[in-house]
């Protein structure tokens, strides 16, 4: 096999294998209008809270855990954190994890 076809096949892999990743972790622009819509009275426009006792995301705080963890977190909510099923689709809550995960 030719040196050309090899380098051809490996970047139309990693192509392949990125444009998946970013499929799966959601879409931060789409993301920003439901946050603000939907989880910003309680988790404030920045990430940070004004109430105590709540995550601070601009600090990372509640967010060092996979994707797949938080979707099922916000899905279920937590003590005054209501859950999500059935308001939000899996995809619009990923896109808010995309959003809070890249601007904050
Ligand atoms: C009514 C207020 C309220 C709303 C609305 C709300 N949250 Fe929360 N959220 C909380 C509170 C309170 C906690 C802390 C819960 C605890 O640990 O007891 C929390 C915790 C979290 C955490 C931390 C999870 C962890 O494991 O510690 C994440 C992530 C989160 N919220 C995301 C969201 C997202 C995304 C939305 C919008 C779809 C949202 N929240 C809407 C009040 C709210």
């Amino acid at each position: 096999m030719s040196h050309t076809i090899i380098v051809t096949r490996t970047l139309v892999l990693m192509l392949l294998l990125l444009t998946t990743a970013v499929v799966m972790a959601g879409d931060p622009m789409k993301g920003r209008l439901l946050y603000e819509n939907r989880c910003q009275g309680c988790h404030g426009a920045e990430g940070v809270p004004q109430v105590a006792g709540m995550p601070n995301f601009k600090m990372g705080t509640g967010l060092m855990q996979p994707d797949e963890q938080l979707l099922a977190f916000v899905k279920k909510g937590k003590g005054v954190m209501p859950g999500f099923k059935g308001i939000l689709t899996d995809t619009e809550i990923r896109n808010i994890i995309a959003h809070v995960r890249t601007f904050f």
